[in-house]
């Protein structure tokens, strides 16, 4: 059932609620009225009037007392004979109407007991009483009018219906407002999903007041697809420079087999070198796809294999490799005696060391000192590796990190056969960073050299030999 059937239900049973406790109220209020007249009417002493007390009129009367000797009377008191003829005794000088008292006879079948009757002649109604009269076939019959009872129940009424229909209204206002403000915002963040699922992409909802939840809920729901648009974007993007990087290799490789089909290559040497060039390329592509598969599964958050890492050694080992692949590098590294140590994962850690390492005799002078170290601070383990190198500008700075970002010098080294990296290492560091609930910055000016550090928490209890 849909919020507005809802809505709609709930106002009519509360309408009908109203309706009964009004019905109710009207129903109480008549009958303490009539039993309040009841209770006159039986006060009345009626046996008195009816009997001996009072005359049968003289004939030629009309009633007993002369009209001028009429009481006050707001009572009607009269007679009536066996053959249905009417003598008033009380003519009630203060009722409106005269009540048709035979009716009342006729009615009760002369048994006593309160009835009520018409006007004789007349609109109106009356209360009547009516009694035998003593020693002859005739009745006695006392009446009161209910004029007053049935002006004070209609005054009951339409106070009831006035308020009955302020309560509708109020409903329909309130009904009105919660469908302004709640459900058709949400009927409408609904159909911006289905123009979005029917391929409308850049369909948004239209946020009226940001204020209301179903204001809030549009804002969000809009935020999401601009979210999800950007994320979209990126992977696109992700894998058309992906395509683009493996393509060129590939290219080289398929016109070097194209010119060997060709019969360009005859001489021993000549071929030698093409198939060195042709493991190049393809250690490049493996290269690549080593990278990308890296990236693919530090994205996925698939769970570390975690060991206690001593970040010092890793660093060492990096030092190490540096200095096989360039001798003549000045590699100083700066250790505390042990440690820091970590908990994290040993093989992804060195990567990172190595990413940096790497980088810095890569993208710097053959001459220019490197220098990486690792220090435990406070919570943290602190690995940084600093290089004289001619350093980056600050838009340089801000992109490294960037999948597929090199920066020009790089870039024009990556175009020749077997050169340069894809721009993907700095990505993967600080992916490996993240993964560790740590973080990877730079520091640098043109001219001043690279500082990178990677922080990363020391997030075991230390060990002894980890204090530094
Ligand atoms: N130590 C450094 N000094 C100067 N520039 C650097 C340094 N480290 C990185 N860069 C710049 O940042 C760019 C991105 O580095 P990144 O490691 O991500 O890619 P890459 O080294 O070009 O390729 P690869 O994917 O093989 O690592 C480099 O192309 C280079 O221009
Ligand atoms: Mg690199």
């Amino acid at each position: 059932m849909s919020l507005r059937t809802r809505l709609i239900l709930v106002a009519v049973a509360l309408i009908a609620t109203y309706a009964v406790a009004a019905y109710a109220v009207v129903s109480t209020q008549r009958s303490l009225l009539i039993e309040q007249i009841d209770r006159r009417l039986g006060a009345l002493p009626t046996d008195v009037l009816a009997g001996a007390v009072v005359p049968v009129p003289p004939p030629g009367h009309e009633t007993v007392f002369a009209e001028t000797e009429q009481p006050i009377s707001e009572f009607f008191v009269g007679v009536v004979g066996a053959d249905r003829s009417v003598v008033p005794l009380v003519s009630g000088a203060l009722l409106p109407t005269t009540p048709d008292v035979v009716r009342a006879v006729a009615g009760t079948g002369g048994t006593p007991g309160p009835v009520t009757i018409d006007a004789a002649g007349a609109p109106g109604r009356f209360r009547a009483i009516v009694a035998p009269r003593a020693g002859t076939e005739g009745w006695v019959v006392a009446a009161q009018s209910l004029a007053e009872t049935d002006a004070a129940i209609a005054r009951l009424v339409r106070t009831l219906w006035i308020a009955g229909a302020v309560i509708a209204v109020v409903l329909g206002a309130a009904f009105f407002w919660i469908q302004r403000l709640g459900l058709r915002p949400i009927a409408r963040v609904t159909a911006t999903a289905e123009a979005i699922t029917a391929g409308d992409r850049a369909h948004r909802v239209a946020v009226r007041d940001a204020r209301t939840e179903a204001g809030k809920l549009g804002r969000a729901f809009n935020v999401m697809l601009d979210e999800r648009d950007t994320s979209e974007a990126r992977l696109r993007q992700f894998v058309a420079d992906a395509s683009h990087e493996l393509r060129t290799p590939l290219t080289s490789v398929r016109g070097y087999l194209e010119l060997y089909r060709q019969g360009a290559f005859q001489d021993k040497a000549q071929l030698d070198d093409i198939v060195r060039r042709l493991a190049a390329e393809s250690a490049r592509m493996h290269g690549l796809v080593e990278d990308l598969l890296a990236l693919a599964s530090l994205d996925e958050r698939r769970p570390l294999r975690l060991e206690r890492v001593d970040l010092g050694q890793v660093v060492r080992d990096a030092a190490q490799d540096a200095r096989a692949v360039q001798p003549g590098r000045r590699i100083s590294v700066v250790l505390p005696d042990s440690g820091p140590k970590v908990t994290g994962d040993p093989e992804r850690l060195a990567q990172l060391v190595g990413i940096l390492v790497s980088n810095a005799l890569a993208h710097t002078p053959p001459g220019a000192p490197v220098t990486p170290a690792a220090a435990a601070q406070g919570a943290e383990a602190v690995v940084t590796v600093a290089d004289q190198g001619a350093g980056l500008d600050p838009e340089a700075a801000r992109r490294v990190f960037d999948r597929f970002w090199r920066g020009q010098a790089a870039r024009s080294r990556a175009k020749g056969p077997g050169a340069g990296g894809a721009g993907l290492g700095l990505a993967i560091a600080r992916s490996i960073a993240d993964a560790h609930g740590g973080t990877i910055s730079l520091a640098t000016a043109p001219g001043e050299g690279c500082a990178f550090t990677v922080r990363l928490p020391r997030n075991a209890p230390p060990d002894k030999d980890d204090a530094a």
